[in-house]
Order: structure tokens, then C-alpha cells, then sequence
């Protein structure tokens, strides 16, 4: 080795000790005299200092350091003078005073600073990604997630799972999203798909007999990106015999209980896991993925505004649409324009219009005459309806309630996203708490307008309840699923079902599903067929790792956990792919290129 220690490591009881560090070069400081680095290796950073009156030939080598490069340097641990130590630093109490020096590597000035972490214009961060690594935020994620995915192999290891590979080049199972292609170069015209997940393959490895198993999973999707989201990610892929829903629902709490307390200490989560049904979920919230650390709730007032004298409201609940308020605590003082931003972000997710209803500060609001609240259905409401709505949404004085009229679907979702908004801007939520809750009872189906079909809630292998069966033949809408999701602050983090086990039950679900018995014998012939040959009763349930690990390191952005991620386009902008192939390539696949004007070239 070229270091006895690492620069992380050395605190004060190194004292008087000789070491030899190998890092990069983290800053540098020349004070005329003495020259100061601080040094950096995996495990953290420290101080070494170059006195010519110790070595003149050292002093000499720092002379010609500069920000990273790759230095050798060997001296003794001294601890730092009074009055000098940098309580910020682990390594802040000692200094290493530096004997020999040398210069393993020089470096180019790197296009961005890795010792100040100011935000990077992200295809830059991503070109360079080896850079960015480096900075210790963003290296302290990536070891922060090596410590989730062993904490999660031990546990699963000492609850006797076994941990199973299922291959990449598969045939395609549906999960909601389009498949990535692989071209088969000895059939040609045929095509693997990526595993979207390896829900098909673990559902076999319970008709073998594994009864438990769980994966670190990559998994694929070619679907639109967004901040939690990535063209290839990372499950924890997980699947039992012979359970219910109680025993995953228990496993995963423990599991993120004592995971959250071994690998993040300072973070806390609320015990137990609340569960909401789906459709609390979307009453309280407008979403199946609420973020519980705060309130703001969605009050419906459809009732209390049905018969009043303003027409939106009255012809919203008469076709059959809702009337929703948020109340934001103490903001009845928003500018026109604060108010106007509101307005233009309710739009931005489909609504016709926000109306704003400020109460004044210092009055008590049942006592309330509507001319006071400042509000354009102020002259349409009476005094009692008015004082209903404010008592339904918990109003206080000094408050600004938000209200959103329309269908339902559309209301629920512009106010789960003014929620999460002002939740953000009144920072309502405790940043080292995880709200991870259970939501349960989701309905099996739901119909889409687009399709003119069903579509499953969750994916098609999804059980529905026992006694709900007959339901699937008179008012499949009605048919509860045994599926579960686990959400943490506003995330989607895991989703899992009791999955279906027999032939005829999962034939009767793709059939209303629409699709034909050739289809289903073509896609899914194999599952069917292994259901005949004694399948034991399953679930199991699929975290996505780097959504959990970007909540642990409290990031926004999946990106900032992944080692070497995709821009929002799908573009690895380090290698730069996708890139075209030699013709020689699409030969030997027997594939060819049309491109038209409607793509790039
Ligand atoms: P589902 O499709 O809900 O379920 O995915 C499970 C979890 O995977 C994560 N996830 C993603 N993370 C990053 N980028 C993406 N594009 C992405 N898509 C999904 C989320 C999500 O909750 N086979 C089933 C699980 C099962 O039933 O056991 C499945 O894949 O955290």
C-alpha cells in the first residue's frame, strides 16, 4: 500500500505517530512559511502541514501542489496548536506535520470546484461524473447507499432469504411502462426485453420452492423522466410463500425501522407505520403518495357550496365535480402576485382557475361577515356559508384557504401539488423526519377513457380479495385488490400485492383486461402453466432503493444518489449513449435505420 492510514481515519490518538497518507489535493493554503493542504481519501480529509524549519525538501514538493492532485506525503501526528483545531472535521483536533513529500499525479484544473459544493449546471456534473464523485457530499451518498444495500443482505440473510439473480435479457413483463429492446442476433426479427422488474421470474421462484427470496434488482423502463425517476434503477426485489399481507407489511416496517436507526441515526421515522386506505389517501390528500409530516389537508366543502349563488361552485357540484379547499396558516398577506403565482401554478396542473379567500388577521372567523374576507366569492356566499366553509377547512384569522373546483381528478391533483408546494415554501415539514406509511385497500382496476379498457391499479398478477372475486363479474370497479403500497415524505417507495396463484383466476384477469386467449397464451403461457404444477400462495413487494436512498441523504433528486445516472433526456452524457451503431452491427442484427423528419439524426 502506499498509505499506512487513511486521511479520515487519524484523531487525536495518532498523536506522536508516523503515517503515510496517499489522497488528492482538497485545498491549499501558503502562508508565506508554511504551507497548509488539506488532504482527501475516501474516508474524509486532513490537515498536513509543510514547514521548511521540519523539511525543506517537503516544503519544496508542496510548493508545486495544486487543487487535485494525487500526492504521497509522510509525516507525524501532531495535535493541532490551541485555539487552531477545526471542530468541523473529524480529523480537526491533529495536523499531520509532513516530512517527505512527492507527487504521484498532476491535474488539470477540473471544470468545476470539488471543495466548494455550489450547484453545477447538471450536463457538466454528469460529463464529469468522476469529478462530481468526488465531492465528499455527494461520495458520502454513494457510500451512504452501499451501507443501505448491506444493511438490507444482512437482514433479509438473518430472516433466512436467499438472494437469487434472474436474467436481463427476458421476455417482456408488463408493469405500466414501454420495455427496452435488445435485437436477437441469432433470430433475427426477435427481440429480449429488459426485466421492467423481475416480477414474472420471482413469482416462478416460489412454484420452485424458495419460499424466500429477494434481489438487489436493476430494473428498466423506457417511460418520461422526472426528479424520482430513472430509464434504469434499483429494487429490492422481494418475494414469500405462504403469507398474507400482514407478514410483508410487518418484515418491511422492522426492516426500515432498524435500517433507519442503524444507517442514519439522526434521522427518525413515526412508530408505528400509519396505514391510509387509497381512498382516505385521496380524500385528505388528492394522491395515494401524501407527504404526512404536515397537514394542510384537503377539506371537501362540495356540500356547503352546492346551493350557494356563486355559479362555479353550484354548476361544479351539480355535474357531478367537487369542491376542495386547502387552508395555508398565515398567509391571508400574499401580494397579487404572490397570489397570481398560486393561480398560474393551479393551471400548470389543468385547473380552470384558483379561488383565494384571505381572512383578515384579528377577527374572530365565526363571527365573520363575508365583506371582510377578500375573496371574489365574498358577495355570493352568506354569512353562513361562508362561516361553514371556514369552519370545514379550520380556517383561523390571518389565514389564506385555496379552493379548486372541477372534476375530482382534477382537483385532487392541482391541491396535492399547491400542498406539496406550500408545504416546501412555509417549510412545514421536519427535514430528519421519515413519514413512511402504509396505504392498503386499493381498488384492483381502474378504468381507462383513453384505453376504453380496465387497467390494473398495480400490475395484472395482483390478487384481488377472496371474497370481492364475484364482483369481477358484475362491477369489476368495486373489486378491492390485495395490494399495498409504502409511501415516505410524498414518495412512492414500494409497491407489492398477494399475487394470484391459480391458472384460472389469473386467466379470468387478463380476460377483462381484454386480453384475447392468444394473447394470453403467448405472453403469458409460462406462468399459467408453472400455476398448474402446484404454485403455493405468494406476495412480496418492491422498494426502489434509490428513491430511498435519496430520502436518507435528504436530496431531491434520484440523480444525486446514483453513481453514474441518465440526464432527464435518457442521455448517459459521460459516454455519450445512445449513439449510433456501424453498419456492420445492424447488419450482423439484420436491422435497419429509418429515421424521418420527425427525429433527430
Ligand atoms: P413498481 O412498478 O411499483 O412495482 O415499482 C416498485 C418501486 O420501484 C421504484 N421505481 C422507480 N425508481 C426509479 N426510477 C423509476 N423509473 C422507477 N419506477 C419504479 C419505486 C417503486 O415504488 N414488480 C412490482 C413490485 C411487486 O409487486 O413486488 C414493481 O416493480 O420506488
Amino acid at each position: 500500500m502506499l498509505k499506512s492510514h487513511s486521511c479520515g481515519e487519524l484523531r487525536r490518538g495518532h498523536d506522536g505517530q508516523v503515517v503515510t497518507l496517499a489522497g488528492w489535493i482538497h485545498r491549499r493554503r501558503d502562508h508565506g512559511g508554511l504551507i497548509f493542504i488539506d488532504l482527501r481519501d475516501k474516508d474524509g480529509i486532513v490537515q498536513v502541514v509543510f514547514n521548511p524549519e521540519i523539511s525543506e525538501e517537503a516544503h519544496r514538493v508542496a510548493g508545486e501542489f495544486r487543487n487535485e492532485y494525487v500526492v504521497q506525503v509522510s509525516g507525524k501526528v501532531a495535535l493541532r496548536p490551541k485555539g487552531t483545531e477545526n471542530l468541523k472535521l473529524p480529523t480537526g483536533e491533529i495536523e499531520v506535520v509532513a516530512e517527505q513529500a512527492r507527487i504521484l499525479n498532476t491535474a488539470k484544473t477540473p471544470p468545476f470546484y470539488i471543495n466548494e459544493d455550489v450547484p453545477i449546471e447538471e450536463n457538466l456534473n454528469l460529463k464529469y461524473r468522476y469529478l462530481y464523485l468526488r465531492r465528499p457530499r455527494v461520495k458520502d451518498n454513494i457510500m451512504l447507499r452501499h451501507r443501505v444495500v448491506k444493511f438490507m443482505r444482512d437482514f433479509l440473510d438473518a430472516r433466512g432469504f436467499v438472494e437469487i439473480e434472474t436474467p436481463i435479457l427476458i421476455k417482456s413483463t408488463p408493469e405500466g411502462a414501454r420495455d427496452y429492446l435488445v435485437p436477437s442476433r441469432l433470430y433475427p426479427g426477435r427481440f429480449y426485453a429488459l426485466p421492467q422488474s423481475p416480477q414474472q421470474l420471482k413469482q416462478l421462484l416460489m412454484v420452485a420452492g424458495f419460499e424466500k427470496y429477494y434481489q438487489i434488482a436493476r430494473c428498466f423502463r423506457d417511460e418520461d423522466l422526472r426528479a424520482d425517476r430513472q430509464p434504469e434503477f434499483t429494487q429490492l426485489d422481494i418475494e414469500m410463500s405462504f403469507i398474507d399481507e400482514e407478514d410483508i407489511l410487518q418484515l418491511l416496517e422492522e426492516m426500515f425501522t432498524t435500517l433507519v436507526e442503524t444507517v442514519k441515526p439522526d434521522m427518525r421515522v413515526i412508530k408505528p407505520f400509519p396505514r391510509l386506505s387509497y381512498a382516505e389517501a385521496m380524500e385528505r390528500y388528492g394522491t395515494d403518495k401524501p407527504d404526512i409530516r404536515f397537514g394542510l389537508e384537503l377539506k371537501d366543502i362540495s356540500a356547503t357550496v352546492a346551493e350557494s349563488s356563486f355559479s362555479v361552485f353550484r354548476s361544479t357540484v351539480k355535474s357531478g365535480g367537487r369542491v376542495k379547499a386547502i387552508c395555508l396558516p398565515g398567509c391571508a398577506g400574499y401580494s397579487a402576485k404572490q397570489i397570481e403565482e398560486l393561480a398560474e401554478l393551479a393551471r400548470s396542473y389543468g385547473a380552470k382557475g384558483l379561488i383565494t379567500m384571505a381572512l383578515p388577521a384579528g377577527e374572530d372567523v365565526e363571527q365573520l361577515s363575508p365583506e371582510k374576507v377578500k375573496s371574489v366569492v365574498s358577495k355570493h356566499l352568506s354569512a353562513d356559508e361562508l362561516r361553514a366553509v371556514l369552519r370545514k377547512c379550520e380556517a383561523r384569522p390571518g389565514d389564506l384557504v385555496l379552493v379548486v373546483a372541477d372534476e375530482l381528478k382534477v382537483v385532487n391533483k392541482v391541491l396535492d401539488e399547491l400542498r406539496r408546494e406550500m408545504g416546501r415554501r412555509l417549510d412545514l415539514a421536519a427535514p430528519d423526519l421519515l413519514a413512511f406509511l402504509f396505504v392498503i385497500d386499493y381498488p384492483l382496476l381502474e378504468w381507462s377513457e383513453e384505453l376504453g379498457r380496465w387497467e390494473p391499479m398495480h400490475h395484472p398478477f395482483t390478487a384481488p380479495r377472496e371474497e370481492d372475486i364475484p364482483l369481477l363479474d358484475t362491477d369489476p370497479a368495486k373489486v378491492r385488490a390485495r395490494h399495498y403500497d409504502i409511501v415516505c415524505n410524498g414518495y412512492e417507495l414500494s409497491s407489492g400485492s398477494i399475487r394470484i396463484h391459480t391458472r384460472s383466476l389469473q386467466e379470468k384477469i387478463f380476460r377483462l383486461l381484454g386480453y384475447s386467449d392468444a394473447e394470453i397464451e403467448e405472453r403469458f403461457g409460462h406462468l399459467l402453466e408453472a400455476f398448474d404444477y402446484g404454485a403455493p400462495p405468494h406476495g412480496g413487494i418492491a422498494p426502489g432503493i434509490d428513491r430511498l436512498v435519496m430520502l436518507l441523504a435528504r436530496a431531491d433528486n434520484i440523480r444525486e444518489v446514483i453513481a453514474f445516472p441518465k440526464n432527464q433526456s435518457a442521455v448517459d452524457v459521460m459516454s455519450g449513449s445512445p449513439s449510433p451503431v456501424s453498419q456492420s452491427q445492424l447488419d450482423e442484427l439484420h436491422l435497419m435505420v429509418k429515421l424521418d423528419d420527425t427525429v433527430g439524426r
